[in-house]
């Protein structure tokens, strides 16, 4: 989704803000610009296609301005072009603006505009903004600073919508004004300076002290200072916050993509998010949460409510849940959530995962829990994130930035961190105590196996090879091994563009297996003991039919059957899923890199959603 970078300071700007745009490529786009506050005015530099371009265009090493702002689009209202591409600016050229999200009422405004002698040069939502300000500037009487800002507190409590903002204007050359509502947006103070972007890792490099603004406050930016109102201009107070993640760890360090990184990051991710959370020996503590006996026996359903991969991990979440503590526990699609009137009250405990935090649906579906009286637990990896802001309650993954589209290290944090947090319920419920007991030894000895997993890699790596011009990949398992099936299955059509259907092996004869024919891809996931013999016929079945099949398993199973067996180590099923979806991921890795797929980039994604 779009990007925002801004920077303040004494520097030239036009290198900074180019390059925070390259650290936010990873979350897709179609064009790029930038503006700066130079000697004459407002300089505007913006065109389709990548942010390198921007390095060719007329002019851009004349510009000098020590004050900018920067953009990378995703297209929403308007094709990608030069003309929709951001910054934007009123008709007078004297602000600046970039935007993130979405303006709900853009046509409404425009009308009301163009009825005031505005014209409109661009299809998009945003060019409203800039002549929205313009429109009530030039009706203030004020003077000086108290102008420019009253100007965008009226423009901004016009919209309807989502918005994260950056406003330059030519009247005031040492001066930007940021805002926000439902969109991210930080500052990084620096020293004389400040940096300003939608995500941490683009700004990481230059420093760790974050502000973390709120919906509706608005900041006033200077090179020394940065002043926050809310929407009465009411002076707040605010501080900042030092974010401990390494600007080192948002760059590849000699692997070719970002998702290889990631994925041989997962060892230490793992043990990260576990931390000292518990010890073989002592109970499992979460310093965020206050949960008492009382408060969990008042819990009667625990909704878990995610997107895409962190939805799987909410279904690993609820395996733990039911069968460590007994609470009937659903999961939902955030999007879908939201409309089915789901039945929550006081004694709901809802649960949102989220890596990025800034999911639209997810926070959405967040909102709507809480205005039924739920109590709210967010999960996500991103330090102040709009959902942990949203919350009652919010744990951290600690899996570090994650940049490639396809989530890898964020799914099996999530899958841990749920799983502990089951542990942490039944100990405060007292049940299932020799399970738990014997479930902490085997969480702690997951690093070790996570990293004799990854050593099947080259094994992997040679089945990719065969199978990578396939036009249909299956996936199949029962219980634990059927979610993992799903999130191999969306790990594999997101980056390499194949055909891939995921089934509980035992419906497979309910309809799917008419679409088993000779050659045809089957991989197999099985990590349950108890249900290893009944998957091991599902499978038989496509053999049959002449069916390739791939098998993940830590079983003892008879081996011969199957073209390639990927022995992962013995785990516990409440957490075989962070094992077994390894040689899955690796997988969907070599076959898009056997294809020549830009893996970390994959067509039509974005690594943060927050468009509903
Ligand atoms: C797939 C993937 C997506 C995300 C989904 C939710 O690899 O990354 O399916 O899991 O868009 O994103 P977050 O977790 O940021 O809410």
């Amino acid at each position: 989704m779009c990007g925002i970078v801004g920077y303040i300071g004494y520097q030239k700007a036009s290198p900074i803000l180019i390059n925070g745009l390259i650290r936010l490529e990873y979350r897709g786009y179609d064009s790029a610009g930038i503006s700066t506050i130079e000697s004459d005015g407002l300089s505007i530099m913006k065109d389709k296609g990548r942010v390198r371009n921007l390095y060719d265009l007329d002019g851009i090493d004349d510009l000098k301005g020590t004050i900018g702002i920067a953009h990378t689009r995703w297209a929403t209202h308007g094709k990608p072009s030069k003309e929709n591409s951001h910054p934007h600016q009123d008709n007078s050229k004297t602000f600046s603006v970039v935007h993130n999200g979405i303006i709900e009422n853009y046509n409404e405004l425009k009308k009301f505009l163009i009825e005031n002698g505005y014209k409109f040069y661009s299809d998009t939502d945003t060019e409203t903004i800039p002549n929205l300000i313009h429109y009530y500037y030039m009706k203030n009487k004020n003077t000086g600073i108290q102008r420019f800002l009253e100007a965008v507190r009226n423009a901004c409590a016009d919209l309807k919508g989502s918005y994260a903002l950056e406003i330059i204007c030519k009247d005031y050359p040492d001066n930007m004004i940021v805002t926000r509502k439902d969109s991210p947006l930080v500052i990084g103070k620096g020293n004389g300076e400040n940096y300003i972007s939608s995500d941490i890792p683009a700004i990481l490099s230059f420093t760790r002290d974050f502000y973390l603004l709120n919906d509706f406050e608005i900041v006033l930016l200077s090179r020394d200072e940065a002043k926050f109102y809310d929407m009465d201009l009411n002076n707040i107070d605010k501080k900042t916050k030092t974010i401990e993640w390494d600007a080192t760890s948002s760059e590849k360090n000699g692997f070719d993509d970002f998702m290889l990184k990631e994925i041989y990051e997962q060892p230490t991710a793992i043990r990260e998010t576990i931390g000292s959370k518990f010890s073989e020996n002592s109970k499992c503590e979460f310093e965020e949460l206050n949960f008492d006996k009382d408060f969990l026996s008042n819990i009667k359903r625990i909704y878990i409510v995610a997107c895409g991969t962190a939805m799987h991990a909410g279904l690993a979440g609820k395996n733990a849940i039911e069968k460590l503590c007994r609470i009937p526990t659903e999961v939902d699609i955030a999007s879908e959530f939201r409309y089915r009137e789901p039945l929550i009250d006081d004694k709901t405990l809802c649960i949102f995962i989220s890596q990025s935090g800034e999911t639209a649906d997810t926070i959405a579906a967040l909102k709507l829990s809480k205005s039924h009286g739920a109590k709210t637990l967010a999960i996500s990896n991103v330090i102040g994130s709009s959902i942990t802001r949203e919350a009652d309650y919010c744990l951290y993954t600690h899996a570090g930035p994650e940049i490639a589209v396809a989530s890898t290290k964020a799914y099996t944090s999530q899958v841990i961190l749920l799983v502990i947090l089951a542990i942490y319920f039944a100990e405060i419920l007292e049940i299932n105590t020799e399970k738990v007991n014997s479930l902490k030894k085997e969480i702690l000895t997951l690093p070790k196996k996570i990293e004799e997993t990854l050593k099947s890699s080259s094994q992997i790596e040679d089945f990719a090879k065969k199978v990578y011009q396939e036009k249909d990949i299956f996936f199949l398992g029962r219980g634990v091994d059927e979610n993992v099936a799903k999130e191999g299955s969306l790990k594999l059509k997101e980056i390499s563009y194949i055909h891939s259907e995921s089934y509980a092996a035992g419906e497979l004869k309910h309809g799917p297996i008419a679409l088993i024919e000779k050659d045809v891809t089957v991989i197999g996931i099985m990590t349950d003991e108890k249900l290893v013999e009944k998957t091991v016929s599902n499978l038989q079945e496509v053999i049959t039919r002449g069916a390739k099949t791939l098998i993940i398993t830590n079983q003892k199973i008879d081996e011969s059957m199957f073209d390639m067996v990927i022995n992962i180590p013995k785990i516990d099923c409440f957490v075989s899923p962070i094992l077994s979806i390894i040689p899955l991921q690796l997988f969907s890795y070599y076959i898009a890199k056997e294809k020549g797929l830009d893996v970390d980039k994959p067509r039509n994604l974005a690594k943060s959603v927050t468009v509903e």
